[in-house]
């Protein structure tokens, strides 16, 4: 096969697709790679060490994808990218599959089947092609560090000759892949931690890290282990507790989210208002909304003296290590799909199908969900 890595052209991406450690395996197994110019340089891989593994360099987007049966990128194509591949070639990216129709139409105009890596099931078997646990662990270990340099104080507790520091209190709101990663870093950083999911599943894995759990006696577990919306009374239960709890906090790390929904609302004005000065929030659910009723995505505000970022694309800001798993991720996901040395579009995969949003010339998106 012929694969082309397209360099990235989003704003805050510094994300590549593929690492030269997987392209140096891809050569080995007698693939070609073209990459194009500059495409690893924000993630610290120069152009050198593709070079080194055996790919080629080529400056434009055309001459990356001419002749290429299978693109990866990070960030959806642009619709002019689009246009450039090949008919018959396969897309591997991110999609935002629910916002991208017009993409999505130019794309199975073209001809081309491409494969959403948001919609990679989160099942045992394609565990290490999920891109989303891969980047949400990131993101959580870099919300502890972000809200960490922003405190007034220090994480771990200090006995000094100038006097003994308590330790911060870290609470981590949504104990998915993000939340639990930022209560071990808060942890190795010294913090006291507690944190809050409404899957009770949660707890134990939130106690197993050396967290307290905060109770709520709201439970909101749906299909496939993610969490539901809550009904109106177990929010009412899940704001007071949140309320009682997050007053005396140092640093909060709010990750709760609903797939394909809004992030649920979980702290109001209020309770920003009842914190210390000094004190910090980092609402990684910015980009769906916000956990928070001050965030501003993309910002960072002080509310009363406390600090309130919506950081947007966290997994981006740590673009060496985001590359470096996001590449294992696709290149399990070509170990699972690449038979006799070309990529098979199998719709009736488990792994491939319900990824895939454009085939035969038209869209499926919809129809896998
Ligand atoms: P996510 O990013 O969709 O949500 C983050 C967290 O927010 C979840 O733990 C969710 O329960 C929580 N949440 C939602 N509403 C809330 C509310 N009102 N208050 C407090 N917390 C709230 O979830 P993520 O991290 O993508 O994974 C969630 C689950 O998906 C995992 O625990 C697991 O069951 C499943 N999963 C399975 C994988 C696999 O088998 N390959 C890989 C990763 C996840």
């Amino acid at each position: 096969m012929r694969i082309a890595v397209l360099r990235e052209t989003a704003a805050r991406e510094r994300r590549v697709a593929l690492a030269p450690a997987t392209v140096d395996r891809l050569i080995k197994q007698k693939h070609q790679v073209v990459v194009q110019e500059g495409a690893g340089v924000q993630a610290f891989f120069p152009d050198k060490l593709y070079q080194d593994s055996g790919a080629s360099i080529a400056p434009t987007v055309a001459a990356v994808t001419a002749g290429a049966d299978l693109i990866a990128k990070v960030q959806p194509p642009t619709i002019d990218e689009a246009a450039a591949l090949p008919p018959g070639a396969v897309l591997v990216s991110l999609m935002a599959p629910h916002a991208s129709g017009s993409l999505l139409d130019a794309l199975a105009k073209g001809g081309v089947t491409a494969l959403a890596l948001e919609l990679v099931p989160r099942t045992t078997k394609a565990q290490s092609m999920d891109i989303l646990s891969s980047q949400a662990t990131i993101a959580g270990y870099q919300a502890v560090l972000l809200g960490a340099h922003r405190m007034g104080r220090l994480m771990p507790m200090l006995t000094t000759a100038a006097g003994t520091l308590t330790p911060a209190k870290a609470f981590i709101i949504g104990a998915g892949v993000a939340g639990l990663q930022a209560i071990a870093t808060a942890r190795r950083l010294g913090a006291v931690v507690s944190a809050f999911d409404v899957r009770p599943v949660v707890k134990e894995q939130v106690q197993s890290l050396g967290a307290s759990f905060v109770e709520a006696e709201a439970k909101a577990e749906g299909a496939g282990g993610y969490a539901k919306e809550l009904s109106t009374d177990q929010q009412q239960l899940v704001l007071a507790a949140i309320a009682k709890h997050i007053k005396d906090m140092d640093l909060v790390i709010a990750t709760a989210a609903i797939p394909g929904k809004p992030a649920p609302r979980l702290i109001t004005n209020e309770m920003v208002e009842s914190m210390r000065p000094g004190s910090v929030i980092v609402d990684v659910a910015a980009e769906t909304g916000g956990n928070c009723e001050a965030t501003v995505a993309g910002e960072e505000r002080s509310v009363g003296g406390v600090t309130v970022i919506g950081p947007l694309n966290l997994a981006s800001t740590i673009p060496n290590h985001a590359s470096f798993m996001f590449s294992r991720n696709i290149q399990s996901l070509l170990d699972h799909g690449v038979k006799d040395g070309a990529f098979q579009a199998n719709m009736d995969d488990p792994i491939i199908g319900p990824m895939c949003v454009t085939h035969g010339g038209a869209v499926r998106y919809g129809r896998t969900q």
